[in-house]
């Protein structure tokens, strides 16, 4: 018998788990009705379920002044034994001044979901000034109007920040009939024992799989096979939080990355589909490195970067606003995170020579086709199709589905 192969440890060593036990839930909600309540946006909420599976262990909670301010400053967080973890984007929920006042002594508060309902507690708080311009300046690099999840969520927040302990009375659902793809870092990690995997190999993602991505994956497979691992399995991990509007919805994604595995893109015997619960911040390299963080808790001890993760285009001007190779430049030295293989790519392209995406060669730039995020939606929208190659068949047709849904009949 072979011993199985270990997987990474969770950061912090042991992995966070807020959720109350099913038989405190009474209890829990009774003391939730006696206290101060905040009422949660749809994307505190998604923070409160990133949170209480575990995906930032070990934090706690929302983060109090000291974890936040370790976040802006070092994109990390030091822990009791002197260990560093990295945390690069803030988990904090913001209240204005009348919540605040409402709230006044009281040490704990309930965290109250959209029908009214208790969702979870927040215990041992403490409030502290929402720091609006510093906050998006570090984690953005900069204050141009126009980023999304500024737009959404900081810009109209309150001038304060509440951190403290989470304890999660309801487990967060969406009921949209993908709830089953949201497997916590638990439940993965149990996946992968299952699989007897002994390399994971994680890929974020947050718009529809090409054959430019599938080549990443595809050939880090090769490379763990090369080194010696008998059996590597895949996280095909799409973020399933907020995106900004003219993303692709995620359950127009699933639907194109369950025809990538039929089509036969991606190996379904190797491969974990699953969905990540967080909200997207488009930060470039420094949202990059939670996306890393966030996956080895659920047990990924590789992870896949190539051009201008988490990147956009900059609101203002026209240009990308990130350096496309700093995101995977960035997570090779970040801190706290040597522990994380990271596997960067060159970006893929399409090669007229041989009608497919492959990785560019600077000696021949002729050759390539670069087939932005607009260009794909111009095609899709128009009912043109991508050169042969490009993307499968089944995987387009979704696509031109869905921007077809999006046209007024
Ligand atoms: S992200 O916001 O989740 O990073 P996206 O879904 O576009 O955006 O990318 C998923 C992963 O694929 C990231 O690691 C990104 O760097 C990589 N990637 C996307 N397009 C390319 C490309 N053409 N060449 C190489 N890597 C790419």
């Amino acid at each position: 018998l072979h011993a199985r192969a270990a997987l990474i440890e969770p950061d912090g060593g042991r992995l966070v788990d807020l959720r109350v036990e099913p038989l405190r839930k009474d209890e829990k909600r009774r003391e939730a009705r006696a206290l101060p309540s905040v009422k949660l946006s749809r994307i505190d909420l998604e923070w409160v379920h990133v949170l209480s599976e575990g995906w930032a262990s070990p934090l706690s909670g929302f983060m109090r002044e000291s974890e936040f301010l370790q976040t802006l400053h070092f994109n990390s967080l030091r822990l009791d034994d002197g260990s560093v973890v990295n945390m690069s984007v803030p988990i904090v929920l913001a209240i204005d001044d009348s919540q605040k006042h409402k709230i006044g002594e009281s040490k704990k508060v309930a965290l109250i979901g959209s029908d009214g309902k208790p969702v979870a507690l927040l215990r041992d708080i403490e409030i502290y000034k929402h720091p609006k311009e510093e906050r998006i300046a570090r984690t953005w690099g900069t204050t141009a109007p126009g980023l999304p999840y500024v737009e959404e969520a900081i810009k109209n927040a309150g001038n304060w920040l509440i951190g403290g302990d989470l304890e999660v009375i309801e487990p967060i659902k969406y009921h949209d009939g993908l709830d089953h793809f949201r497997l916590s870092p638990a439940q993965l990690r149990e996946e992968f024992t299952k699989r007897n995997a002994d390399a994971v190999f994680a890929f974020q993602l947050r718009n529809p799989v090409h054959n430019g991505h599938a080549l990443l994956m595809t050939d880090t497979r090769r490379r763990l096979l090369d080194m010696g691992y008998k059996n590597p399995v895949l996280l095909l991990h799409p973020l399933g939080g907020f995106t900004k509007a003219d993303d692709v919805p995620l359950s127009w994604r699933m639907k194109q990355h369950e025809k990538v595995l039929e089509d036969g893109v991606l190996d379904p015997e190797t491969t974990v589909i699953s969905i990540f619960p967080s909200p997207m911040h488009y930060a470039g390299p420094t949202e990059v490195q939670w996306h890393a963080k966030a996956r080895i808790n659920a047990g990924a001890n590789f992870y896949i970067v190539g051009r201008d993760p988490a990147g956009m285009g900059h609101p203002v001007e026209k240009r990308d606003l990130y350096d496309a190779d700093h995101g995977k430049k960035v997570l090779s030295m970040a801190p706290g995170l040597d522990k994380l293989n990271i596997l960067p790519f060159r970006v893929a392209a399409y090669d007229k020579t041989q009608g497919k995406m492959a990785f560019f060669e600077p000696s021949r730039p002729q050759d390539f086709l670069f087939i932005s995020g607009t260009k794909m939606r111009t095609l899709a929208k128009n009912k043109e199709n991508p050169p042969n190659g490009f993307m499968c068949p089944g995987g387009w047709k979704v696509l031109v589905e869905y921007y077809d849904s999006l046209t007024p009949s």
